[in-house]
């Protein structure tokens, strides 16, 4: 088909599918009402599920369980009342625990057609047990995510995400939690392009994401094995992502992954070491010395941006892998099916020195004096690296598509799952940051 990226083309299927969904939903929820009606089991509340220990049955009444009709998709207007709700300013988001929730996800796999193969655990069947955790900070509550509330906020707005395929599942999250509730169509590259936008119709919100493992200047190095290595230039920041800066409300950074792989570096355009090599006559800086150069430098281009008036930049914090008895393409997995209490996870390891780091970078720049008001800009964290270190649980594992890969995916996020509240902590600092305009 010719004007197979066109917009009309995926307008029209968008209208095929909305349709088939509206009937598929109304089909099903006059099903799960029947369901419903005729069992007593079904009348369990939050509270009581909390207090069963099996998760066997949990799952069957869960799986059960009618998705929330968003109906968002067939009707334009967002609604006036009820988009007002305070959050805790105070409240520090990314300490606190995973609890046990009944209510399921804002989208499923038959809801949400954005969902990478890779991601969609659900359709290569892993058990669902994973959806149903929600991260409860200490001393107050993280709003449940709202589409219509979160496409209130952002009306008008372009945000992006920078980074690697991790930066990339959070921008699929947001897609498919938005998608519930207004219409969207692809204005630039596709599900396997470095740089996708998106434009929300009914919202004229614009949704982008931008691919740069590193942020600064990477180029592969041909002397390395098949994993492949690259020569970072720390002080050369990517102006493939800087040059797309003006015009944006938001961005959200985040990285990290890439580094813990063999590079060499280079400042001034003189090699002066290398990060987890095993090299004569050069220099280990170690991985975290890379992570923090970069994203120094990352913010500081980000800082001195003179067209970016008002941009709002949150740094999304490290994001482990949680391989098991092995690592990518020597047999490790990751089949655990509860999450981690906070006695089970290292606090002390290198997940959180990372975070520390990346936080470190954040209060650096916002110390900085380089911004005037007429160019004011806000930096902030999404601090999401304690949290998920506990779900060893909400990886994909075994659970996608491996007709071509033989290895467990323990580093990204199944889709739905606790990815999405990465997104949930994004829309807290919109509201916290919405007044500063
Ligand atoms: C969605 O997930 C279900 C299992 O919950 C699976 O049977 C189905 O094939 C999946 N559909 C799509 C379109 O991914
Ligand atoms: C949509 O938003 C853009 C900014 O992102 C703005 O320039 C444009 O005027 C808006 N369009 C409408 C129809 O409101
Ligand atoms: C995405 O776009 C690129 C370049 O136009 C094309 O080569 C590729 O096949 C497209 N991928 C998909 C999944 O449509
Ligand atoms: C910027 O993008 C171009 C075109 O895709 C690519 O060739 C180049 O390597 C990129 N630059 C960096 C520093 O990644
Ligand atoms: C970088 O190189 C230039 C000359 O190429 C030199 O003048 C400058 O001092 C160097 N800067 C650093 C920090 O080494
Ligand atoms: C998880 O995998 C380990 C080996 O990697 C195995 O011993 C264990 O039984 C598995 N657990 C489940 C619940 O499948
Ligand atoms: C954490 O989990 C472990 C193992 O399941 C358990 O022994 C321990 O009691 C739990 N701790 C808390 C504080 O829940």
């Amino acid at each position: 088909m010719a004007s197979q990226n066109g917009p009309e083309w995926i307008s029209w299927l968008q209208k095929k599918v909305a349709f088939f969904l509206l009937l598929s939903l109304m089909l099903s929820t006059i099903f799960l009402l029947s369901v419903w009606y005729s069992s007593h089991s079904f009348t369990f509340t939050a509270k009581e599920t909390l207090r069963k220990t099996s998760l066997a049955t949990d799952h069957l009444k869960q799986n059960l369980r009618p998705q929330k009709p968003y109906d968002g998709a067939a009707s334009s207007d967002l609604p006036d009342g009820d988009l007002s709700f305070t959050i805790d300013e105070s409240c520090d988001i990314s300490i606190g625990k995973w609890v046990r929730e009944s209510r399921g996800p804002v989208y499923s796999n038959l809801t949400c057609s954005f969902i990478p193969e890779m991601n969609n655990c659900q359709k290569y069947g892993k058990p669902p047990g994973y959806l149903y955790w929600r991260w409860k900070p200490d001393g107050c509550d993280l709003p449940w995510f709202e589409p219509k509330r979160f496409l209130h906020l952002v009306r008008g707005k372009k945000l992006a995400f920078v980074g690697d395929s991790i930066a990339r599942n959070q921008f699929e999250s947001l897609l498919c939690l938005l998608s519930q509730a207004d219409t969207t169509i692809q204005i630039e590259g596709n599900s396997t392009s470095k740089y996708r936008t998106m434009h929300f119709q009914s919202s004229n919100f614009t949704l982008m994401v931008m691919w740069s493992e590193y942020y600064v200047q990477a180029v592969p190095n041909t002397n390395c094995d098949a994993i492949g290595c690259f020569d970072l230039y720390l002080d050369k920041v990517n102006l493939n992502w800087t040059s797309r800066l003006p015009g944006l409300d938001y961005l959200v950074i985040s990285g990290g992954n890439w580094y813990f792989r063999k590079n060499y570096l280079y400042v001034n355009d003189t090699l002066i070491g290398c990060i987890n090599c095993n090299e004569e006559n050069l220099k280990d800086f170690g991985t975290v010395y890379a992570i923090r150069s970069a994203l120094r430098k990352a913010l500081e281009s980000i800082n001195s941006c003179q067209s970016c008036c008002g941009l709002k930049t949150f740094v999304r914090t490290y994001s482990s892998a949680h391989f098991e008895n092995g690592a990518w393409f020597n047999g490790g997995d990751c089949n655990r099916t509860v999450p981690f209490n906070k006695s089970e996870i290292n606090l002390y390891g290198y997940q959180s020195e990372v975070a520390k780091i990346q936080n470190e970078e954040v209060e650096r720049i916002k110390g900085s004096n380089v911004v005037d008001n007429d160019n004011r800009k806000y930096f902030g964290v999404l601090d999401v690296t304690e949290a998920m270190m506990g779900r060893a649980d909400g990886h994909p594992g075994g659970y996608y598509n491996k007709h071509r890969k033989t290895a467990n995916d323990c580093l990204h996020w199944c889709l739905p799952g606790p990815v999405d509240m990465w997104n949930e902590m994004l829309m807290h600092n919109l509201i916290k940051t919405s007044s500063l305009g």
